[in-house]
């Protein structure tokens, strides 16, 4: 395999992009519109400055990483050769099964389809299309270039000929693909979710404050980062969303959303992308500051 397509240019889609052209693969990201896929490609190239000073990978690898990668705004054009599809657009399972009708219309009738949600039914995507069989979910993690871990999931009608062929090609990416049924948050949100979840829960009761619940868990449980700040880092957008998959999923009131967690998502204080969540964020700073509400 050869020829990659990546569909979105944010965090996940330039980051997958990164580690497939990183490694050898001609990849064509696509995106609507030329400012996102121009800002992709500027962190992609930040990213891999980081990685050359650091020794990681030399400045030959950092070019021949940027020119592997063509820009697009046309789904035809980005899918027309390709042999594998990664799908990561925005979460929102209307835009993603529009996405699969037309991938399934225009790519190569030998392509496998794949989606990187962390929460929405590889299943239900895979029914979109002619080609359920070559529908699969590769679920990468912030930071793709980092994180070891795919988590790849079988839908009810993947084959096992396109499971292998994604297994060991999240192999030739020096990953670790790991196998999981499709049920509800898979394996990593249905356990990291609910955790994160339980510790907005600890927070709201009182029991703790911030710094103090993601200290007990960084130093007494060695999380690289706290649940809160880690919740900060996806996107509480996102966390509660995956909570309502969990909950509508399995039907059980102990997945049902701190109501924190819906006020401060429903306030706009999503995290780091907004700048505020449990902590608050200035560019260029480092430092971890709480949020002036949580400050006791
Ligand atoms: N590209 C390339 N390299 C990067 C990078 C990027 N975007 N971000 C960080 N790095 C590298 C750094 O250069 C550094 O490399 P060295 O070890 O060679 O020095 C290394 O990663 C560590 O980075 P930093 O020193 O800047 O910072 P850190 O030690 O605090 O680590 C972290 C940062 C890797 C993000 C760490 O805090 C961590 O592992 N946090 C947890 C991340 C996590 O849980 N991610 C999963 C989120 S869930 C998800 O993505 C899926 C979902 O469905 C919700």
């Amino acid at each position: 395999m050869k020829n990659i397509t990546v569909i979105g240019a944010g965090t996940m889609g330039n980051g997958i992009a990164h580690v497939f052209a990183q490694n050898g693969f001609a990849v064509s990201l696509c995106d609507v519109s030329k400012e996102f896929l121009d800002k992709a490609l500027s962190t992609i190239s930040k990213n891999l400055d980081r990685q050359v000073s650091k020794g990681a990978i030399t400045a030959d690898v950092k070019e021949s990483t940027l020119k592997n990668i063509s820009l697009h705004t046309a789904l035809s054009d980005a899918v027309k050769n390709t042999e594998l599809v990664i799908e990561a657009a925005t979460e929102n399972i209307k835009l993603k099964k529009e996405i699969f009708i037309e991938l399934d219309l225009l790519a190569p009738a030998s392509a496998i389809l794949a989606t990187n949600t962390s929460s929405i039914s590889i299943t239900s995507i895979a029914a979109q299309t002619k080609r359920r069989d070559k529908v699969i979910g590769m679920h990468f993690f912030n930071p793709v270039p980092v994180m070891k871990l795919v988590e790849i999931i079988r839908g009810f009608s993947t084959s096992d000929e396109v499971t292998k062929t994604v297994m060991s090609l999240s192999q030739k990416l020096g990953k670790t693909p790991v196998e999981v049924n499709d049920y509800p948050g898979f394996v990593s949100n249905r356990v990291l979710m609910p955790m994160i979840n339980e510790a907005i829960r600890t927070l709201h009761e009182g029991v703790a404050g911030v710094e103090e619940i993601d200290t007990v868990m960084k130093l007494g449980l060695a999380h690289p980062m706290g649940p809160l700040q880690l919740a900060d880092f996806i996107g509480l957008d996102v966390c509660l969303n995956i909570m309502n998959v969990l909950q509508e999923g399995f039907g059980n009131p102990q997945y049902a959303p701190c109501p924190l967690l819906s006020n401060m998502v429903m306030a706009g204080n999503l995290g780091v992308k907004t700048g505020k969540g449990f902590y608050q964020y200035t560019a260029g700073s480092k430092d971890l500051v709480v949020a002036e509400y949580f400050r006791k």
